[in-house]
C-alpha cells in the first residue's frame, strides 16, 4: 500500500480557518509491506532511518515526538481504539517523499499506516474517517494543531488533476491538470523548517483572535471563512495591525482560490500563474510564513523565461517553493535555479519537475 505526499498549488493556511485549498498529489509516497502476526506485538521497521521498533499492541509506547515512529504508532493506537485492530503485525515502511520540505511526508506517513492495516479492522474504513482519525493523530502525537489538507490530498488526491477542496464541508473536485502543456516545477530551498511547530499553531491562535473579535459585529461568524472584505475593512481597524494582516490574508487567499481553480479549469494557465504570485506576495507580507531563501527562489523564478508565476507551498518558514512553467521550458528554470541560487544563498536547492502524480492505495503490479 502507498500513499503519496502532495504540494499545494493555491491556498495556504486556510485549511484550518475552514476555507479553500487546491493541492496535488505528487509523484512521491510512502509505502508499506504488512503481515499479521500470530503473537498480539507491533513490530514495525523504517528503512529510511534504518530503525526498529517492537512493542505489545495497546502498550503505546515512548517516542520521539514528530519522529516517522510517533506518526505510526499514533495511527496504529487510534485505529485499535477506534476501529477495533486487536491483531499484531509486523511492517516495514520505506518512502521517498522529501521529510520536512513541507511536501507532507508525515500525512503521507499516516495515510499509507491506515491504508495498510485496512485488513486487520473490524469493517472497511472510509476515506473521510480515515483522513480525520490522520489530522488528529497529527494533533494528538505529533504536537501540530495541522488543517486536513494534507491528509486529505494524500488519500483522495487523483492522478491528472488538482484538488480543490472546502475545508468546511469537505466537498471536493477533481480539477484537470495534464502536464501535457504546462509543468509543476517543485523546489526544495534547503532550509529546515526549523521551531515551524510553534510557529504553526501561533498563527492558528492569532487567527482564533481575529474571529474572536469579529464575532462581536457578526455573532454568526464561526471562523475566517466567514469574514467577508467588508467586514474586514470595517472592524479590522480595531486589532492589532499583525492579527489583522493575517485575517487579510486569508480572507483574499480563500477568494483567490476559488476564482483560481476557475481559471485552471478553464485551462487559463497564464492567469493561474499569476494568482500562485499573489498567493506569495500575501504569505511573505501579510501572513510572514516566508524567509530569505523562499523569496529568492521565486525572484530567479519570476525573472526567468516559461515561468507563469510561483510560490512558496505548504506551512512556510522554509520547505518547498512551487511553479508552474510552459512545459517547453521546464528546463530552463531547472538550469537558473541550479546556476543562480546556490550562487545567492550558498544552500544547494533540488529541483523536481513533477513527471506524473500519484493516487493512494495498492500498489499496481510491476
Ligand atoms: C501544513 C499543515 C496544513 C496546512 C498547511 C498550510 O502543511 O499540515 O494543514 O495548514 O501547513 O497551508
Amino acid at each position: 500500500m502507498r500513499a503519496p505526499g502532495r504540494v499545494n498549488l493555491l491556498g495556504d493556511h486556510t485549511d484550518y480557518n475552514d476555507g479553500f485549498v487546491l493541492p496535488m498529489t505528487i509523484d512521491r509516497a510512502v509505502w508499506w509491506a504488512v503481515c499479521a502476526n500470530a503473537d498480539d506485538r507491533v513490530r514495525l521497521h523504517s528503512v529510511n532511518f534504518d530503525e526498529s521498533i517492537e512493542y505489545p499492541l495497546g502498550a503505546h509506547p515512548a517516542v520521539v515526538r514528530g519522529g516517522w515512529s510517533s506518526y505510526v504508532t499514533g495511527v496504529v493506537e487510534e485505529l485499535r481504539r477506534r476501529h477495533g485492530l486487536n491483531r499484531g503485525f509486523d511492517g516495514v515502511v520505506y518512502g521517498d517523499v522529501p521529510l520536512g520540505g513541507g511536501l507532507s511526508s508525515s500525512a503521507a506517513l499516516e495515510v499509507a499506516t491506515t491504508l495498510a492495516l485496512q485488513p486487520l479492522l473490524d469493517a472497511p474504513l472510509d476515506p473521510v474517517s480515515a483522513i480525520r482519525l490522520c489530522q488528529d493523530v497529527e494533533h494528538r502525537y505529533a504536537g501540530v494543531r495541522c488543517g486536513i489538507m494534507d491528509q486529505f490530498a494524500s488519500r483522495l488526491g487523483r492522478s491528472g488533476c488538482a484538488l480543490f477542496l472546502d475545508c468546511r464541508s469537505l466537498a471536493h473536485v477533481d480539477i484537470p491538470l495534464p502536464l501535457d502543456e504546462v509543468s509543476v516545477v517543485i523546489v526544495n530551498s534547503g532550509v529546515e523548517r526549523s521551531l515551524a511547530s510553534s510557529a504553526y499553531n501561533r498563527r492558528r491562535a492569532e487567527c482564533d483572535e481575529a474571529v474572536a473579535h469579529f464575532r462581536r459585529f457578526d455573532p454568526a461568524l464561526s471562523a475566517l471563512r466567514d469574514v467577508t472584505p467588508q467586514l474586514l475593512d470595517q472592524h479590522g481597524e480595531g486589532l492589532p495591525v499583525r492579527v489583522r494582516n493575517r485575517a487579510r490574508h486569508v480572507v483574499e487567499e480563500n477568494a483567490r482560490v476559488r476564482a483560481a481553480s476557475e481559471l485552471l479549469s478553464a485551462r487559463r494557465f497564464e492567469a493561474f500563474g499569476r494568482s500562485m504570485t499573489e498567493s506569495h506576495a500575501s504569505l511573505r507580507d501579510l501572513y510572514e510564513v516566508s524567509c530569505e531563501e523562499l523569496d529568492g527562489l521565486v525572484d530567479i523564478a519570476l525573472a526567468t523565461e516559461g515561468v507563469l508565476g510561483g510560490r512558496m507551498t505548504g506551512a512556510g518558514f522554509g520547505g518547498c517553493a512551487v511553479f508552474l512553467t510552459r512545459k517547453a521550458l521546464a528546463g530552463e528554470l531547472e538550469r537558473r535555479v541550479n546556476d543562480d541560487y546556490p550562487a545567492r544563498f550558498a544552500v544547494t536547492p533540488t529541483v523536481f519537475v513533477l513527471a506524473g502524480n500519484l493516487e493512494a492505495g495498492a500498489v499496481p503490479d510491476a
